[in-house]
C-alpha cells in the first residue's frame, strides 16, 4: 500500500506562513506529523504594517487538526528570532521554507529607493537571516532541508519588476552555493518558482486562471525536496497548475578564438552566429574548464582579418 511521506520529530519552520503558499505548507507539514514554526509579519503585500492574527490563525488551524504548531511574528529580516522560536519549542530545526515575500511593483523609471530597498530586505536579507540561524543546527546534526522562493519574474525578467527580480535571482545563486557548501552534512538546498493564487497574483490573472492555481497544489513538490528520502540539491524548480518541471543552465558550444591580438571585437562580431547557437550545447554545473580552453586556443590559427561582417550595421569592426 502507498505510505504517507511523514515529518514524524521533525521541526519545520516556514517564513510568511500566514496566507497563500506558506499557510499551505505549513498546514501540509502539520498533518504529516511535523511541529511546526508558523512565521508571518502579518503585513500587507506591499510590506506595510504588522498583526499577529496571520500566524495564530494558521497555528490554531494546524492544532484543530490535531497537529503541533507554534506562532512566530517577527519578520525575516530577524531571522535568528524565527530559528530561536524553533529551538525554545521543539528543541530543534530540521527544514527551513524561506517564502515571505511582498511586492513593490512599479516601473524602473519611478522606482524609489524605499521600493528597491524592502524588496531587498525581505527577500534576501531574510532569507540569509534564516538561513544563517538554521544553518550551525543543520551541520551540528549532519540534517537540513532548505527551499528558498525564487520566481518566473527573477529567471526571465517582468515587467515593473527590477527589484523583485533582482532579489528572487540572486535566491538562485545563494541556493546553488549553499547547496554545495552543504552536501557533506546532508544539507540540501533547493529553489522553486511557485505559480499560485493569492493576494499577491489575485489582481494580474483572471478568475478562471486563478482557479487552477491553488496555492496547495505547488506542496507536493516542496514535500518531495525536504524529505529525508531526498537526494536533490541545487536544483530549480517550476510548480503551479499542476504542472511541475526542473529548469537548468544552458552553455552554447561558443566559438574559440586564439588568444593574440587577432582577438578583436571585429573576430569576436564575425563568429556570433557560433556564440548564439545552442545546437550543439551543454549543460553546464560549473564555468567552462579554463585548462582546456588554453589547450585548445593554442592549437588554433590566428583569426582572419575581420573584412566584410554581417553584424548590425553592416559595419566593419575592429
Ligand atoms: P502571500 O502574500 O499570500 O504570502 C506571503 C506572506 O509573507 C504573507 O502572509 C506576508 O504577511 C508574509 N510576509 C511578508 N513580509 C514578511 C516579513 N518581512 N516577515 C515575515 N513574513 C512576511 O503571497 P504568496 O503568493 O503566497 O507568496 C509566497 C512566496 O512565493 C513569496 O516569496 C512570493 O514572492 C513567491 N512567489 C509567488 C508567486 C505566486 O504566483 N503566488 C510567484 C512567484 C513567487
Amino acid at each position: 500500500a502507498p505510505q504517507e511521506l511523514r515529518y514524524d520529530g521533525q521541526t519545520v519552520v516556514v517564513t510568511g506562513a500566514g496566507s497563500g503558499l506558506g499557510r499551505e505548507y505549513a498546514i501540509f507539514y502539520g498533518s504529516r506529523g511535523a511541529n511546526v514554526v508558523v512565521n508571518d509579519l502579518g503585513g500587507s503585500f506591499k510590506g506595510e504594517g504588522k498583526n499577529s492574527q496571520a500566524a495564530d490563525k494558521v497555528v490554531n488551524e494546524i492544532k484543530a487538526a490535531g497537529g503541533k504548531a507554534v506562532a512566530n511574528y517577527d519578520s525575516v529580516e530577524n531571522g535568528d528570532l524565527i530559528i530561536k522560536t524553533a529551538i525554545d519549542n521543539f528543541g530543534r530545526i530540521d527544514v527551513l521554507i524561506n517564502n515571505a515575500g511582498i511586492l513593490r511593483d512599479v516601473s524602473f523609471k519611478n522606482m524609489t529607493q524605499k521600493d528597491w530597498d524592502l524588496i531587498y530586505r525581505v527577500h534576501i536579507y531574510g532569507a540569509y537571516k534564516c538561513a544563517r540561524a538554521a544553518w550551525p543546527y543543520f551541520r551540528k546534526q549532519k540534517y537540513g532541508r532548505l527551499i528558498s522562493t525564487a520566481s518566473a519574474a527573477g529567471l526571465f525578467g517582468s515587467f515593473g519588476q527590477t527589484n523583485y527580480s533582482a532579489a528572487k535571482l540572486a535566491l538562485v545563486g545563494f541556493t546553488e552555493t549553499l547547496a554545495k557548501e552543504g552536501l557533506k552534512y546532508n544539507i540540501l538546498c533547493n529553489v522553486i518558482a511557485p505559480i499560485a493564487a493569492s493576494r499577491m497574483t489575485e489582481t494580474v490573472m483572471p478568475p478562471e486562471v486563478l482557479e487552477n492555481l491553488k496555492p496547495k497544489w505547488v506542496v507536493p513538490l516542496v514535500a518531495v525536496l525536504t524529505h529525508k528520502s531526498s537526494t536533490e540539491t541545487g536544483a530549480i524548480f517550476e510548480a503551479g497548475g499542476g504542472h511541475i518541471a526542473k529548469l537548468r543552465w544552458e552553455r552554447s558550444k561558443g566559438a574559440l578564438l586564439k588568444t593574440d591580438d587577432s582577438l578583436t571585437p571585429g573576430a569576436v562580431a564575425a563568429k556570433w552566429s557560433e556564440v548564439t547557437n545552442f545546437k550543439e550545447c551543454e549543460h553546464p554545473t560549473g564555468p567552462a574548464n579554463a585548462m582546456e580552453l588554453v589547450e585548445a586556443a593554442g592549437r588554433l590559427p590566428r583569426s582572419p582579418p575581420a573584412e566584410k561582417l554581417d553584424f548590425k550595421d553592416k559595419v566593419v569592426l575592429i
